[in-house]
């Protein structure tokens, strides 16, 4: 199981933290993820940039996701931290 957390800082708000979370809630219920990932909102990590939303996994910060590089993110950052997560 993995915990993530979506920026909705400011920031990361006016760079579509509303349409990441909802990107990453279509691929958890079409992968039957509900079970492997705990997902929650939270405040400014500290990583604004003007290029995308910010996300944590665990104790990493994932930096500038945004509609066009979520599908690279999705494949290989969340799905290897899954897989990590169950070894
Ligand atoms: S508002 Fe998201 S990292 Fe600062």
């Amino acid at each position: 199981m993995i915990f993530m957390d979506i920026c909705v800082g400011s920031s990361c708000h006016l760079t579509g933290s509303h349409e990441i979370v909802e990107l990453i809630q279509n691929e958890v219920t079409k992968n039957h993820l509900e079970d492997d990932v705990v997902m929650s909102g939270c405040f400014c990590l500290g990583k604004c940039n003007r290029a995308g939303v910010s996300v944590r996994i665990g104790e990493e910060i994932y930096t500038g996701i945004t509609r066009d590089n979520f599908r690279e993110f999705w494949d290989k950052t969340v799905m290897t931290a899954i897989k990590n997560s169950e070894m």
